[in-house]
């Protein structure tokens, strides 16, 4: 390895954002990398690190031969470097018959009719939180807008009342933002479990005109069956990090590369045609959901390499989206980018339950933001998560500008 080799389990050596540079050298050198063992993969094994489109697209496009759940003989499972508890139990972290039952069940509730629906209420949201702004104003935009309308979108599909809104965010906030304090993180993961439950059992009697009563009744064609308690609770969970957090990144990451570029943004105001492009642009320029790993159910040959059952493999759809093989000038920010087959919302039967919540959001954010007469600057040092399995600003300092 003729680059300095970095730990990928440590969010650390995400603080600066991606490492960019790292996987530029990996596509070109090792594409398929043999990632030594960290203090993270317990079994006191390393991973594969795919990092070219063509290789993380044949993982994704394969899922029996690269499992979401596990794999093999000698690992556990689940989709992140380290193993997961609840592999097996939800839906992302499942496979082959279990996985296509709790999509089949939750698809019901995500037509894009029930998602068009939830356009009036986050536009009016929109509206009021940059009606508040004022020329002058200095604002940390990756909390005061980015976060603000995936978390309402989120709540408002689970058809969470509004007054509960701010006490169940703060305690998902706690579950997130104290991860080295398990016993805090377990206590409110305790509280949100009880208060998920007792929004299922309210569901179940009496539904209302939610996304989530929708869920809650559905039944699979195949048998019958309904989602159990545990089932609804563990997409309730899952919807947090995998909706709001992705999203709000997307967004954050979307106004900085804006604010970075003033004719790009010029030329989005004077053509909103433009803006289609643009939120598919913002996605893989953004690709917060930054890498997956399966493992391998069986002996296998991958280009040169030999992929043996139970190996982890981890790809990185970051750097696919960055792929000079696939992109012209991956490293530029293009509004107009067209073809742009990105991957990421992913690809094949784990295809992002929620991109079209996500695609709606982001236009409605950016159509607002565009429309109104503010315009933002850079007001100090944008901060990034360290964290290296969503990437994104924690905090986006803007003034707002005449
Ligand atoms: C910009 C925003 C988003 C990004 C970048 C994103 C990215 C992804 C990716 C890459 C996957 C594939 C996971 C895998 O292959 O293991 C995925 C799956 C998923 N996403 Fe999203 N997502 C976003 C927004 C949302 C929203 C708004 C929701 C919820 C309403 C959502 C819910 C889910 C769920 C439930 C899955 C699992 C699907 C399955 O396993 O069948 N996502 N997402």
């Amino acid at each position: 390895m003729q680059n300095a080799a970095l730990d990928l389990s440590d969010g650390r050596n995400f603080a600066q954002g991606f490492p960019h540079e790292f996987f530029t050298w990996l596509r070109a050198n090792e594409p398929l990398y043999w990632h030594p063992p960290t203090p993270v993969t317990p079994d006191g094994e390393g991973f594969w690190v795919f990092s070219r489109y063509a290789d993380v697209d044949a993982v994704i496009m394969d899922p029996n031969a690269y499992s979401s759940d596990r794999g093999g003989t000698r690992t556990a499972g689940g989709t992140t470097i380290k193993d997961e508890q609840s592999a097996g139990r939800v839906m992302n972290q499942a496979d082959g018959l279990l996985h296509r039952r709790l999509r089949a069940i939750v698809n019901e509730g995500f037509t894009v009719k029930a998602i068009a629906g939830l356009e009036d209420e986050l536009r009016t949201r929109t509206r009021r939180l940059l009606e508040g702004l004022e020329i002058g104003d200095r604002l940390d935009f990756a909390h005061r807008v980015a976060r603000e309308i995936p978390t309402q979108a989120i709540c408002i599909v689970l058809g969470v009342p509004e007054t509960d809104r701010l006490m169940l965010v703060d305690w998902i906030d706690h579950g997130i933002e104290a991860p080295s304090e398990a016993v805090i993180a377990e206590e409110y993961s305790r509280k949100i479990r009880r208060y998920a439950q007792g929004l299922i059992l309210s569901k179940r009697a009496s539904p209302q005109d939610d996304i989530f009563s929708t869920i809650v009744h559905a039944r699979f064609e195949a048998d019958g069956s309904t989602l159990s308690d545990h089932e609804l609770r563990s997409f309730f969970g899952l919807l947090f990090p995998a909706g709001a957090e992705t999203t709000t990144r997307s967004i954050s990451g979307g106004m900085l590369a804006l604010v970075e570029r003033p004719a790009a943004w010029r030329a989005l105001r004077a053509q909103p045609g433009l803006l289609k492009t643009a939120i598919e642009e913002i996605v893989r320029w953004t690709t917060p959901s930054c890498y997956k790993r399966r493992t391998a159910t069986r002996d296998l040959r991958h280009a040169d390499k030999l992929i043996r059952e139970g190996d982890k493999v981890t790809f990185w759809e970051m750097s696919a989206n960055r792929d000079e093989r696939i992109f012209e000038q991956p490293f530029e920010f293009q509004p107009g980018r067209n073809p742009n087959r990105h991957l990421g919302f992913g690809a094949g039967v784990h295809f992002c339950l929620g991109s079209v919540l996500a695609r709606l959001e982001l236009r409605v954010v950016f159509e607002e933001l565009l429309a109104s007469p503010l315009n933002f600057a850079l007001d100090g040092v944008p901060v990034w998560m360290p964290n290296n399995r969503l990437v994104g600003l924690k905090s986006l300092p803007l003034r707002v500008i005449a």
